[in-house]
């Protein structure tokens, strides 16, 4: 369910008129809707009651400070991956003890910040990384709480690039080595050991292997306390997919179900990273095409169009990375009749689509484009490659919009630039 629908032949944005958005900001903007990331967050949330649980949004999917305090308001925690997000998290308002950091190659600055924080937990992703947490733990004279990212050898059945949870990733320790790392760390004064965490892929559209991972972590921790480290918090991650095109993920009900079972009985809080669930569905990319191109189709059959958008690779890297599926939908009234068309932006790269051999209406230079469920992964993704400026952000809310970040100008690309001074001196100088 999201709040981006038809009325009267315009696309809305909940009361606002995506035409009117794009008239005031330009276009590429990126445009979120308050009512739907509250929803998501809300269902989500209720989907785990009566288990004892913090959801720590994970941020990496769309860091905007606007989208951060809108579930953060609602109680939420965060799950970052670096000390730029944990500046940004607590900005928008995250409780630090409702902070967990993930990753698998914290600075020392970023240990030690987090420290100083006070965050709930590390998940920490090496026995080298529990050396160094253990390190600056001792140099401030505090304890880390930490938790072990485990490698439950599972697969996510999800695309390579995003599948997380089996051997030959990089991330997590295996099992077994995980219990010896444990009882190492049990051992030091400067590390305070509270859980397990494990995080297997994202857009997963079975919870099947959420089910086995589950399982897997309950085994562990069950040896964990029967070694008698008290384990407290189990952290079971992101992942859940949603729906881009036909995919048919589990409801969070269904996933939660699933999950808590693998629990029942363990005193144990429950951490859930939902990144891309919350988020997905709640944000568009909103274009306008440029120019349109028609070439003999490469079948020999009729003419193949190419709708060239303001939108590029660098807005929305997820089609050219992945080959990731966007809908593509008509913002105002189109023109009758069907083509196939790719929808590609301004970078030079033939590797440059939103979409490819999709049948859609002949659009005309100026109609505006909705590139949906563009929320996750859009803009925390972009680059200014071809010196393209970063697109604005904008929020709904109701009848009203904001926006959340200005489009990026052309001369903050170059604000940290620094002409290297042997050039500026040799200029015209015969060497
Ligand atoms: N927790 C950890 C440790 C993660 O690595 C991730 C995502 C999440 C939580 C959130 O996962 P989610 O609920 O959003 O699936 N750029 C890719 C997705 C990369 C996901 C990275 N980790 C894409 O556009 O599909």
């Amino acid at each position: 369910m999201h709040h981006f629908q038809v009325r009267n032949g315009e696309m809305h944005c909940e009361g606002v008129p995506l035409r009117r958005i794009a008239r005031a900001t330009g276009t590429p903007v990126y445009v979120y809707s308050h009512a739907t990331l509250s929803r998501h967050y809300r269902v989500f949330d209720e989907a785990f009651e009566g288990v004892r649980h913090i959801v720590c949004y994970s941020m990496k999917a769309n860091s905007n400070g606007s989208v951060v305090r809108t579930f953060t308001d609602l109680g939420s925690g965060a799950d970052i991956v670096s000390g730029g997000e944990l500046a940004r998290a607590l900005a928008a308002g995250a409780p630090p003890d409702k902070i967990v950091y993930s990753g698998v190659g914290k600075k020392p600055w970023e240990i030690e910040e987090a420290l100083r924080r006070g965050i709930l937990m590390f998940n920490v992703e090496s026995r080298e990384e529990l050396e160094a947490i253990d390190a600056v733990a001792a140099r401030l004279r505090k304890r880390a709480p930490v938790s072990i990212r485990v490698n439950p050898d599972v697969d996510a059945k999800t695309h390579p690039y995003i599948s997380t949870g089996l051997m030959k990733n990089k991330f997590g320790i295996r099992i077994e080595q995980a219990v010896k790392d444990y009882e190492w760390a049990a051992g030091r004064r400067h590390l305070d050991v509270v859980g397990v965490d494990c995080h297997i892929g994202s857009q997963l559209t079975e919870v099947s292997p959420f089910v086995d991972a589950a399982r897997r972590v309950r085994r562990l921790v069950d040896r964990l306390i029967a070694k008698g480290i008290p384990i407290r918090i189990v952290d079971i991650g992101g992942g859940l997919g949603i729906r881009y095109h036909d995919e048919l993920p589990p409801h969070p009900r269904e996933y939660a179900d699933a999950v808590a079972d693998a629990f029942r009985g363990l005193p144990v809080t429950l951490v859930l990273e939902p990144g891309r669930a919350l988020v997905g569905n709640a944000g568009i990319l909103l274009t306008e095409v440029l120019y349109t191109k028609r070439i003999p189709s490469p079948g020999g059959r009729g003419k193949k169009c190419f709708f060239i958008v303001d939108a590029a690779m660098n807005d929305l890297a997820r089609p050219s990375l992945y080959g990731s599926y966007h809908a593509i939908l008509p913002v105002g009234k189109t023109p009758r009749g069907r083509v196939t068309a790719d929808v590609v932006g301004p970078v030079c790269e033939s590797g440059d689509f939103l979409a490819r051999e999709r049948i859609m209406p002949p659009y005309r230079p100026g109609d505006l484009l909705a590139v949906m469920s563009a929320g996750a992964y859009g803009f925390s993704m972009s680059s200014n490659y071809n010196t393209r400026p970063r697109a604005a952000e904008v929020m709904v809310s109701g009848s009203r919009f904001e926006v959340v970040r200005e489009r990026e100008t052309v001369r903050d690309l170059f604000r940290a630039e620094r002409t290297a001074s042997f050039l500026v001196r040799g200029r015209g100088a015969k060497r």
